[in-house]
C-alpha cells in the first residue's frame, strides 16, 4: 500500500512526472516549477526543456523512442540522481507517465498534474466536460466506431497524427448532422487557432492538422437537420 503525506517527495520517490500544460510558460504551475528546480536531471521534449531556461543540471532531450528514454532515466536513477520528467498537458492523458510507472513502480514516482490540452480547449469554448468522451488519435487509429458517438457531447479527440486522419474525416462525416466541429490548434501558443469546420473544410487541411484537439459539440435538437424523433420513427 502506498501512503503519501505532505508536499515533500518521499525518500524513495526518485522520479517526478510533471505536467507542463499546453505550451505557454504562464500555464506552468508553481508545483511544476519547484519539481524542476529540485531535479538533478530534467528529461523531456526539447520544447518542454525550453520552458526552464535557468535550470543548470543535466538536460536529457527525449523523443518518440520510449525504450531509449526509459533506459536513460534508469541509468540516472541508478547513479542516485533525482529525475524530473516533463510531459505536455497533464500526465494522466496519453503521456509517458504510464510507461514510466510500469518500469519504475508507483512508489518511485511522484506525479504533478498540469493543465491538459483538453481542459484548455473546453475553457476556450466555454464547455462543461462532465460528460465528455476523450479519444486519442495522437499515436494510432482509435478503436472507436464514430457512429457510437452520436449521443455524446462534447467529444474531444487528440489529433496531430497523419495516420489517424482517415478516422477523423470519417468521424466528421458521421457527426456532421448532429454536432458542430471546432479545431483547436496550438492552444496557448502565439499561433493558437480555433476554427469551426465542416467536413469539407477539414478535408482541405493538410492531414494531421498539427498539434490540435478536435471538439465535437452536439447542436440543440431544434437546429439539427434531421429531427431525432423522425430518426426514431424510421428506425422502428
Ligand atoms: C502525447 S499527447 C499528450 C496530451 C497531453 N498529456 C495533454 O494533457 O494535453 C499530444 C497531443 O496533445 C494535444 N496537444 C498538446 N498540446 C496542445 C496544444 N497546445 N494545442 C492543441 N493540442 C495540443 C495534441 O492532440 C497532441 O497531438
Amino acid at each position: 500500500m502506498l501512503y503519501i503525506t505532505g508536499m515533500e517527495p518521499a525518500a524513495n520517490q526518485h522520479i517526478a512526472i510533471v505536467g507542463c500544460g499546453p505550451g505557454a510558460a504562464e500555464y506552468l504551475t508553481a508545483a511544476a516549477q519547484s519539481a524542476a528546480a529540485d531535479a538533478m536531471v530534467l528529461a523531456g521534449a526539447p520544447r518542454l526543456l525550453q520552458l526552464f531556461p535557468t535550470f543548470t543540471g543535466e538536460r536529457l532531450a527525449v523523443d518518440a523512442a520510449i525504450e531509449n528514454t526509459l533506459t536513460a532515466i534508469a541509468q540516472r536513477v541508478a547513479a542516485g540522481a533525482r529525475v524530473t520528467v516533463l510531459v505536455t498537458g497533464d500526465p494522466g492523458l496519453c503521456s509517458l507517465a504510464q510507461p514510466i510507472l510500469r518500469r519504475f513502480g508507483r512508489e518511485a514516482c511522484r506525479i504533478i498534474p498540469g493543465v491538459s490540452s483538453v481542459q484548455m480547449a473546453c475553457a476556450r469554448l466555454g464547455l462543461d466536460w462532465t460528460a465528455a468522451r476523450i479519444i486519442s488519435a495522437h499515436a494510432a487509429m482509435p478503436a472507436v466506431d464514430p457512429r457510437a458517438l452520436a449521443d455524446i457531447s462534447p467529444v474531444l479527440v487528440l489529433g496531430g497524427n497523419r495516420k489517424s486522419w482517415p478516422w477523423i474525416l470519417a468521424a466528421a462525416d458521421h457527426l456532421a448532422s448532429t454536432h458542430r466541429l471546432t479545431l483547436c490548434r496550438n492552444l496557448t501558443l502565439p499561433d493558437e487557432e480555433l476554427r469551426e469546420l465542416t467536413p469539407a473544410d477539414l478535408r482541405a487541411l493538410p492531414p494531421g492538422a498539427g498539434s490540435s484537439v478536435l471538439v465535437w459539440v452536439k447542436r440543440p435538437e431544434e437546429s439539427n437537420p434531421i429531427p431525432m424523433t423522425t430518426v426514431n420513427l424510421v428506425d422502428r
